[in-house]
């Protein structure tokens, strides 16, 4: 709250007892072996990619889950209504990147209201992926 910049959407750091949950409740939904959830983490994005932002460091708080579940399934397509400042994006952008490593490309497209929102979402992201503004219900009918 008072170190970071995202003062709004939280970049709190889960604990160890928090992230063991976590791995647990993936583990069960997806059948996949506790170990292996944790690797996905191993290579987490470099704070260097997050350019528009003055935090030194970046912690990824709820986004984990999202994170690694994009690593798990490897979907052809995320939609994230409601991006903000874009730290969602670009975590799931970058899961996409690792995927699309792994020989499984998929594309991301973000939604928010806010004209300013998704200044995270840099030239790196935009390869594979976009925000549309407007409200999300009318602009995914579009999309
Ligand atoms: C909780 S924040 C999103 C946080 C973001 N997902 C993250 O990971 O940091 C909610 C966002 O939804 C946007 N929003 C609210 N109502 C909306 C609507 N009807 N259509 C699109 N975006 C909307 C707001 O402008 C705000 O940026």
């Amino acid at each position: 709250m008072f170190n970071s910049n995202e003062d709004t959407n939280y970049t709190y750091d889960p604990e160890e007892k928090n992230l063991d949950e976590l791995y647990k409740l993936l583990e069960n939904m997806f059948e996949i072996n506790y170990s292996k959830i944790k690797d996905y983490l191993k290579n987490k994005i470099e704070t260097s990619n997050f350019k528009n932002f003055a935090d030194t460091e970046i912690n990824y708080s709820r986004r984990i889950g999202w994170c690694i579940i994009a690593r798990i399934i490897k979907p052809k397509l995320i939609i994230e209504t409601g991006v903000d400042k874009g730290m969602g994006s670009v975590i799931l952008s970058e899961a996409l990147i690792k995927n699309e490593q792994e020989g499984f490309k998929g594309k991301y497209l973000g939604t928010d209201i806010n004209p300013e929102a998704g200044y995270l979402f840099d030239d790196l992201y935009r390869k594979n992926g976009k925000i549309i503004y407007g409200d999300s219900i009318e602009s995914l009918k579009k999309n």
